[in-house]
């Protein structure tokens, strides 16, 4: 069952972040050491601005050891190769998932990666974590384990760049780490998933990731559907899903950012921009064109009251299709410019469902994934859905997935139709969760004299706002991050 991005707002209860007193302790020990053996002088003409800043370490060390070694003919390379290595044994891992969360998972704390806090981040910002960084104290995020089951066995920790654990492989460039409650192939799920990347990548200029890991409780999931796979590839360039492989050690990155809450806390402003240049990108990548022959032309298109019907088979498809493409049909043939298309949503790709929307200003569609393709119609645009019997019921807040698609995405949700029609009773009506096993994938009927005031209506609004706001439109523009493509 679906549950609010806002499932994730409580406040958490966080947070252990202190196992590196142990490994400052060690420093000032050991520079301590330094100092008291070999003279104070030497402090005023080390070539040092922070000796105990933990990510300058082993440069620092380095020139300690240039130091002695020519001043004092001292070679210190085994001291400072052990304790390298002890560093490099130092690094604690622990389990991705952390079990003592798993039944207030979704109460706000977070089982993934439990011991760090994230960034507080700027304002309307989904909550993050960035390594290197100063909260890290310049250490990298490791990971170990490619567990696709239990995200307790697999681990992390945090290394610095040059005493990384033994066997570990340092994986270069940037690195999108997501973990999510839902998944990567549902096209709502996995949207809300991305979407935190994607204001990231616009605020941190425009740095495309060298891959992605994701994981699902900590379960590593080596794919996203395809409809997100082109998504991403429109939006970064070329994408690359981690599996890691057959290797054995852990894996650390160069530089990743690690998002778990979903789109929760992003602000709406924020939530806007992401979906506008998600838009921007898919037409891009798709090669949509708005271009007319002429001016004329442009003009008639752009007045014109584009209403696709987005039909689904099987589970939740309308009972008399025919019946409902026909009352949509009558409604747009009674106003002048009104063009009505019927699109069968399974079996479109990727561009064709970018296509179809870049060119539709009301959408009507029973509820279903399909519906998350509203957010490449223009903005404003209008969205009507159809449920079957039950739903109202039963569906708990994840009938609103759709409300919430149109408030993130910048449409008008134009509310629902709820089938009134009780075709099966429940059983245990206080049940709610078997209740809804049974309405779930229901079909959809219709009632001719709602249909045919809801579309007059939705047409004639649609028709009047887009005569308003025809003189006063905007050029299209290119995309935020627009990539040079040669
Ligand atoms: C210091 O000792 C190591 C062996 O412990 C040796 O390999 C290295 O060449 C020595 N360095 C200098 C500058 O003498
Ligand atoms: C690293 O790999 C070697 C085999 O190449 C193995 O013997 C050793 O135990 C591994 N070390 C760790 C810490 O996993
Ligand atoms: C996971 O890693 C192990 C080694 O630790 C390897 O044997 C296995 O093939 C890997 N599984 C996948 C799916 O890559
Ligand atoms: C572990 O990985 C190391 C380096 O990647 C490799 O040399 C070694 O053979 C691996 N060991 C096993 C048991 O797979
Ligand atoms: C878009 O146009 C480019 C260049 O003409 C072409 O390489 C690419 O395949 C087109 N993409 C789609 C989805 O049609
Ligand atoms: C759909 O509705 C029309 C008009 O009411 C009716 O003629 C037709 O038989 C219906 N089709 C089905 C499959 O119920
Ligand atoms: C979609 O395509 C598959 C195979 O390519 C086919 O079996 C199925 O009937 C198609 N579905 C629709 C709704 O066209
Ligand atoms: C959307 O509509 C509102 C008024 O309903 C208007 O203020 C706003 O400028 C419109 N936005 C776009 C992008 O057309
Ligand atoms: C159909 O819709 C009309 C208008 O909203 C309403 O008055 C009527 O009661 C509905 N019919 C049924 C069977 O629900």
């Amino acid at each position: 069952m679906e549950r609010s991005p806002e499932d994730f707002l409580k406040p958490k209860t966080c947070c252990i972040c202190s196992y590196s007193t142990k490994l400052a302790l060690f420093f000032i020990v050991t520079f301590v050491g330094f100092f008291t053996l070999f003279d104070i002088q030497a402090l005023r003409i080390l070539p040092i601005s922070s000796p105990l800043s933990s990510s300058t370490s082993w440069s620092t060390l380095q020139h300690l050891k240039t130091f002695f070694t020519k001043t004092y003919h001292f070679n210190c390379s085994r001291e400072l190769e052990a304790m390298a290595s002890k560093l490099q044994h130092s690094v604690t891992f622990l389990p991705l998932k952390d079990l003592r969360f798993a039944h207030t998972a979704m109460d706000g704390n977070t089982w993934f990666m439990s011991s760090i806090c994230d960034d507080a981040g700027e304002e309307g910002e989904t909550e993050h974590l960035y390594f290197p960084s100063e909260a890290s104290k310049g250490r990298l995020l490791c990971v170990a384990g490619n567990d696709s089951h239990y995200g307790e066995k697999n681990l992390y920790g945090f290394a610095w760049k040059d005493s990384l654990p033994a066997n570990s492989t340092l994986m270069e460039g940037l690195t999108f780490v997501s973990d999510t409650y839902y998944d990567y192939t549902n096209l709502w799920h996995g949207l809300t998933a991305m979407a935190p990347f994607v204001s990231w990548y616009k605020r941190n200029g425009c740095e495309s990731p060298s891959r992605w890991v994701l994981y699902h409780w900590g379960e590593l999931r080596t794919g996203m559907g395809s409809w997100h796979e082109n998504l991403m590839k429109a939006t970064f360039g070329e994408l690359k899903v981690e599996g890691f492989g057959k290797s054995n050690g852990s894996s650390c990155f160069e530089k990743a950012v690690v998002m778990r809450h979903n789109i929760g806390k992003m602000g709406k402003e924020r939530r806007l921009e992401v979906f506008d240049m998600l838009r921007c990108k898919a037409r891009a990548f798709c090669n949509v064109s708005f271009e007319s022959s002429n001016a004329e032309n442009n003009k008639k298109e752009d007045t014109a009251v584009r209403l696709t019907l987005l039909m689904r088979k099987g589970a939740r498809s309308f009972k008399n299709e025919s019946l409902v493409v026909k009352i949509f049909s009558n409604e747009c043939a009674r106003v002048k410019g009104c063009k009505l298309t019927v699109t069968q949503s399974e079996n479109l790709s990727f561009c064709d469902q970018v296509r179809a929307m870049s060119f539709t200003d009301i959408v009507a569609s029973p509820h279903g994934a399909q519906l998350t393709n509203m957010l490449f119609m223009d903005r404003n645009s209008s969205v009507m859905e159809f449920f079957p019997n039950g739903w109202w019921e039963y569906a708990g807040i994840g009938k609103y997935a759709h409300h919430w698609m149109a408030d993130y995405s910048g449409m008008k949700h134009l509310g629902a139709w709820w089938d009134p029609q009780v075709e099966k009773e429940c059983p245990h009506p206080e049940k709610e969760s078997e209740c809804f096993g049974i309405y779930k994938n229901g079909q959809v009927g219709h009632n001719e004299t709602f249909f045919t005031e809801w579309a007059r209506n939705a047409i004639n609004q649609v028709k009047v706002m887009k005569q308003d706001e025809f003189s006063t439109q905007q050029p299209k523009s290119s995309c935020v991050c627009a990539r040079v493509v040669e």
